[in-house]
């Protein structure tokens, strides 16, 4: 015999998943050193940073950011304009030193950057003069990787994103979302263990931001890479993420944790729950 069910409004639906991801995923402010249950791959211990400018004085960039990210775990971190995202990242980087604590990396402290360490900007990074091909290539040839092979690697990924038949053609010959795509698998490509990520499809439009969001989660689903994306994008940010850091005025203000299964269909985004939730991240945001 069929269950009846009472009809549930999706209000009230909405209304029970923010309670349950307040109770269950979601930690105060106070409890931002709260981990993914998976091993630590990068630990932010009191990162600290101040920038000693003519005009303003010392400026606080970072007040003692303290956290955890797990490995395989992907994180988004968001905030406003001027809250400090780029400048952990090049920390996390080791593009530039912090003022006060350290970030450590499998417990190494991060001084200088390494391969193991990928980094995709905003702005493209790719050698205008060589094809596509032989940008993937790069990392393999400094690293003397056999021509055969990095040639393989590099076409593998270049299928993965959707570019075979682009292989041949110089970066000038492609669209905004075709290099951002060259990009990535540049990146992925050069297999670092940990992907940093500013704002990469910051300038894309609508669907091609979400055809490279698809994208990039198939990638780092298929090779476990840690992840730490930044974005000023709420929807961006809880489409992606395992966990979203939220830094305001250089303070890691809240961390939130997004309960939705893998993998993430794009109606997703549509849902009354991920509605809740971004709800939520706005009032954190404010
Ligand atoms: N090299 C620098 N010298 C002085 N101030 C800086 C420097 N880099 C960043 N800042 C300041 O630090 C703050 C945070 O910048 P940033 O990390 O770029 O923020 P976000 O990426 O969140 O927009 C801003 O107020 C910015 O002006
Ligand atoms: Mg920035």
């Amino acid at each position: 015999m069929d269950e009846q069910r009472t009809p549930v409004s999706s209000a009230v639906i909405s209304e029970r998943f923010l309670k349950d991801s307040e109770e269950r995923y979601s930690p105060r402010a106070e409890d931002t050193t709260c981990v993914s249950q998976r091993p630590v791959k990068i630990a932010l211990r009191k990162v600290s940073k101040e920038f000693r400018t003519a005009d303003r004085g010392t400026f606080v960039a970072l007040r003692e950011i303290e956290a955890e990210i797990g490995d395989g775990e992907f994180v988004a971190l968001i905030g406003p304009s001027g809250g400090g995202k780029t400048t952990l990242l090049n920390v996390v980087a080791g593009l530039t030193p912090p003022t006060g604590g350290q970030v450590l990396v499998d417990g190494r402290p991060v001084r200088r950057p390494g391969p193991d360490r990928g980094v995709v900007f905003q702005q493209d990074a790719l050698f205008m003069w060589r094809r596509v091909i032989k940008n993937v290539e790069y990392g393999l040839e400094i690293r003397n990787v056999p021509k055969d092979q990095r040639q393989q690697t590099a076409m593998d990924y270049l299928r993965m994103v959707g570019l075979e038949k682009f292989a041949d053609f110089y970066p000038k010959q492609l669209s905004g979302g075709m290099k951002k795509r060259v990009q990535i698998a540049t990146v992925f490509a050069n297999n670092p263990e940990v992907l940093l990520m500013d704002e990469p499809f910051g300038a894309l439009d609508y669907p091609t931001k979400v055809d490279l969001q698809e994208q990039l989660l198939t990638l780092w689903a298929r090779d476990a890479k840690t992840s730490l994306f930044v974005t000023h994008d709420m929807e961006e940010a809880l489409f992606l993420a395992d966990r979203v850091f939220v830094l305001v005025d250089g303070k890691l203000e809240t961390i939130l944790n997004v309960p939705f299964g893998r993998p993430r269909a794009h109606d997703l985004r549509m849902s009354q729950d991920f509605h809740a939730l971004k709800l939520q991240l706005w009032n954190y945001m404010r």
